[in-house]
């Protein structure tokens, strides 16, 4: 706890907050298998993170958070582990909503939602209307989610558009499609955070990341925490962030 206040007090003192902090949440299997546990104890372990990062997140004052919970390619995970990912969603729903609520935190999930069970889909839906009036914290969730199939979508939404005459080809530019991906209205990722050491993006915010800084932790996700996130962000207000430009 005193190391992580410590890092705060630099964060602050440093300035230039990020906005947004996308994280790939990344090593809750192999977290469990160096206590020879079953992975869905690593994902129980991995909630908790959820929880400190949030609270990081508050403390710091970034605008949005985003967290990779759950990709579409997860859904070929053996049936087992993909239950146990859905019964903690809900778990982390049903605990969880009222504190987000009251620290005025706002929950969107975004992904394909309607591959959801109606359990899980009415907890989603419920805690999204329950703090949608909140304006603190945005915390978005990714479940289901696909950055090649959200870029299709928006594809096809132009194409709708087009087609039903509401908009010509020649309106089809960068901020038509960006106004049709699930991100609609949030800023780009300042930071990307992936745990565990693998260096990939693995299909996330593919569009979003384009001026992205990255940050590779070799820490697996269950043991990320406050401090964890803060030494991240002192490490991105260390960068040069030219956006294809030249040094001021
Ligand atoms: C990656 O670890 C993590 C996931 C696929 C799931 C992330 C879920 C949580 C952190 C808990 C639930 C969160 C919410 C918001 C309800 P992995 O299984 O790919 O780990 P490995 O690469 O070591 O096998």
């Amino acid at each position: 706890m005193g190391a992580a206040n410590e890092l705060l007090a630099r964060v602050k003192a440093q300035g230039a907050i990020p906005r947004h902090v996308a994280i790939i949440m990344d090593g809750n299997g192999r977290w469990a298998r160096e206590r020879m546990l079953p992975r869905p104890v690593g994902h129980r372990e991995g909630m908790k993170s959820v929880r400190e990062v949030v609270e990081a997140a508050l403390e710091a004052g970034l605008e949005v958070l985003s967290l990779f919970a759950f990709s579409q390619e997860n859904w070929q995970r053996p049936a087992l582990e993909v239950s146990a990912l859905m019964s903690l969603l809900e778990e982390y729903i049903a605990k969880e909503a009222r504190e987000l609520d009251e620290q005025g935190v706002r929950v969107v999930f975004l992904g394909d939602l309607d591959r959801l069970g109606p359990a899980q889909r009415r907890a989603v839906d419920g805690v999204m209307a329950q703090t949608a009036h909140n304006a603190k914290l945005v915390l978005n969730l990714f479940i289901s989610y696909g950055s090649r199939a959200e870029l299709v979508r928006a594809a096809r939404l132009l194409a709708e558009d087009v087609a039903a005459g509401k908009l010509s080809p020649a309106q089809v530019d960068e901020r038509a499609l960006s106004e049709r991906l699930f991100t609609a209205g949030c800023p780009d990722p300042d930071l990307l955070i992936r745990t565990s050491g693998e260096m990939r993006i693995s299909n996330f915010l593919l569009w979003q990341l384009a001026y992205t800084e990255l940050y590779i932790s070799p820490v697996l996700w269950p043991d990320f925490g406050r401090a964890e996130l803060y030494k991240a962000i002192l490490d991105f207000q260390s960068r040069d962030r030219r956006f294809g430009r030249v040094s001021a």
